[in-house]
């Protein structure tokens, strides 16, 4: 008997400081949705730390809200793995603007938790490249087992 695996890919999860309230609520359905929370790590970004994680944004007129917003609390973030732990992670909080995402499906995340554009919730990466990145800027370089997990051994 052969059996076949999908790879397991890793992608980061944020709660943001509007819904850090909802933190427990939010990581039951993460769990519910067969992911595997390998790392995580409860912080208040610096603002030099936000603006770096928003960079491809600064160009943008709601930059500096955007960076004072998550700065001003507490966020948790996490690494998140699971076959196809990316675009399954975006799907799951759905579009930016919350109320689009009530009206595409009531239960994404940000629909459930997000009160406007800029207080939305939830963050995911929008690529593995991406996720990658912020993984060795927030947790330091970590190595994954098959199975998703933080795995102790050292890469070749
Ligand atoms: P974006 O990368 O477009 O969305 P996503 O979070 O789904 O990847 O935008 C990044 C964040 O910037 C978004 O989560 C909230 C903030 N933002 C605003 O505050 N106002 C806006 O008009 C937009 C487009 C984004």
């Amino acid at each position: 008997e052969i059996e076949y695996f999908f790879p397991v890919e890793q992608t980061v999860a944020v709660i943001k400081p509007d819904a850090i309230g909802t933190k427990d609520e939010i990581i039951e359905k993460i769990h519910e949705a067969g992911f595997r929370i390998a790392a995580r790590k409860e912080t208040t970004l610096s603002r030099e730390i936000a603006e770096e994680f928003y960079a491809d944004h600064k160009d943008k007129p709601y930059y500096e809200q955007l960076v004072q917003h998550m700065s001003s609390g507490p966020t948790y973030f996490m690494v998140l793995s699971r076959e196809g732990a990316v675009d399954g992670w975006r799907s799951m909080i759905g579009p930016k603007d919350p109320q689009e995402a009530k009206n595409v499906d009531p239960d994404t995340l940000r629909g459930q938790f997000g009160t406007d554009v800029l207080k939305n919730a939830v963050h995911g990466s929008s690529n593995p490249e991406h996720a990658k990145q912020t993984i060795s800027r927030i947790f330091g370089e970590l190595s994954f087992s098959r199975d998703g997990s933080v795995s102790d051994k050292q890469e070749d």
